[in-house]
């Protein structure tokens, strides 16, 4: 009988939250998280696509736990999350390596695959199917992740329907659905009450967040508008219900973030005031052929907008490099934005070429691998720079502190974030984890403020 169960994770907060319903799911059905995976029977991968890097690990990691699967320290070895899609599964199943291959959207299959290895009844499985509706709306994740129990994620939303030429997220997590805001601000309060201090919202594309009681499909309930709650109503009821909780959310999108919503995040104490807003290039050119639906002054525009409503509010983004047919004007007007802009930090990625997609069957992906990095460099470099100098200006000021945990350079410093995501580390004195604290800011580097406790 398979008793115990460890989950490898790969990939985004998105993996993280389906682990916790996957946990959730399987504890209720007898069998025992453990997290070693000497001591487990069933080993589940959760895995990521989004470039061939993440892929080549996992392919590479397979190859390992093969081999101590084939020593007998486990019995089953299935792959979840979203290579479920992408992977040769009657390779794997062949050669078997692998039991079983289940998609994002099939984890309530897991008890029922466990019982039937258990019967011997079936072997490899394979499930990938996606779903038009929120598939785990009514399960409360098992949180054994967040060992301080402090900070937590609340995923509202899955799958994306923009469909970015250069990304795999609408064919391995499918169309986007949303979760009913019931059941949202239920869960948000439970974490509440069990002790959390703060909440991520979590979709692949917070701000078209759409909800409507008949059905949860976008497009189909477009309708009945005032039948339905968007993503700036979502935000307000949950930080009118939870006043004492710090809420944030990730991932905006430039095309569809609403005027209401920056409103909202100014009215709200409560809303962090941090934004991760993705351009992913700084030429209109790409813009284009990544089929991202804004311009470069469209975002810039937005960008003021947020700044004029809440000037304090910090801003990240995530920038390819390389793009198909990227030239080196493209690439200086990415710089260019960059500059323009002054981003608090930032996430560069070098374009990874993706079966599947738009870009894959019709672009070129023409840019030499040694041009992505070198472009790769300068990005990663001006951003320490601005990294640098925006996180100066916070010396001698005083930032409000959630502490999270003890600093890993130095046991007698913990570490919290402010508002604006800036990492803060300072000496613990006699403040303890999950408190919200003053801190006076004494100096920096490019990634972490320094500072003291203020009584
Ligand atoms: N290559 C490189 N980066 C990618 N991303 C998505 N797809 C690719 C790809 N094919 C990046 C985007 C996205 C982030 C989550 O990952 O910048 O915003
Ligand atoms: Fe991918 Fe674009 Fe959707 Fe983000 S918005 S998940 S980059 S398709």
């Amino acid at each position: 009988m398979l008793k115990n169960f460890y989950i490898e994770n790969y990939g985004c907060q998105m993996n993280i939250y389906d682990n916790e319903i996957i946990i959730s799911i399987l504890t209720k059905n007898n069998l025992f998280y453990v997290n070693n995976i000497y001591k487990a029977d069933l080993v589940l991968i959760n895995t990521c696509s989004i470039r061939e890097k993440a892929e080549e690990t996992i392919y590479n990691r397979l190859l390992f736990l093969n081999s101590i699967k084939k020593k007998k320290k486990f019995f089953l070895l299935g792959i979840i999350g979203c290579m479920a899609k992408r992977i040769d599964s009657k390779f794997f199943f062949k050669k078997k390596i692998l039991d079983f291959v289940i998609g994002p959207d099939k984890y309530r299959e897991l008890p029922n695959i466990i019982k039937s290895f258990n019967n011997n009844d079936n072997r490899y499985f394979y499930n990938i199917i996606l779903s038009n509706e929120e598939t785990y709306s009514d399960i409360f994740p098992t949180k054994l992740y967040n060992y301080n129990k402090v900070t937590s994620f609340v995923t509202i939303s899955r799958g994306c329907d923009n469909m970015c030429t250069f990304c795999v997220v609408p064919f391995t997590r499918g169309r986007e659905r949303s979760k009913s805001p019931n059941n949202i601000i239920k869960e948000c309060n439970k974490l509440y009450n069990m002790g959390y201090k703060e909440v991520t919202l979590l979709g692949q594309n917070v701000d078209s967040y759409l909800w409507c009681k008949k059905n949860h499909i976008k497009k189909k309930i477009i309708k009945e508008k005032n039948k339905t709650i968007n993503f700036s109503q979502l935000l307000e009821k949950i930080s009118k219900s939870l006043p004492n909780m710090r809420i944030r959310f990730c991932t905006s999108n430039p095309q569809d973030m609403s005027l209401d919503v920056i409103k909202i995040m100014k009215k709200y104490d409560n809303i962090c005031k941090y934004i991760h807003l993705p351009v992913q290039s700084g030429s209109n050119r790409i813009l284009k052929l990544m089929n991202r639906k804004y311009t470069r002054m469209e975002y810039i525009k937005l960008v003021e907008l947020i700044k004029n409503i809440i000037p304090n509010c910090s801003l990240s983004y995530d920038i390819i490099t390389g793009f198909c047919t990227e030239t080196e004007k493209d690439h200086l007007d990415t710089l260019n934005i960059m500059k323009y802009i002054k981003y608090d930090f930032g996430y560069m990625f070098c374009y990874s070429h993706r079966k599947g997609t738009y870009a894959f069957k019709k672009l070129k992906d023409n840019v030499p691998i040694i041009i992505k990095k070198l472009r790769l460099k300068e990005i990663i470099n001006l951003q320490r720079k601005h990294s640098y100098l925006k996180l100066k200006k916070y010396i001698n000021t005083i930032q409000e502190v959630l502490i999270e945990g003890i600093s890993k350079k130095d046991n007698n410093y913990y570490f919290g974030r402010n508002s604006q995501n800036s990492v803060i580390v300072f000496p613990k004195n006699k403040s303890k984890i999950g408190d919200l604290v003053n801190v006076k800011i004494i100096s920096n580097t490019s990634a972490t403020l320094i500072g003291e406790l203020k009584n």
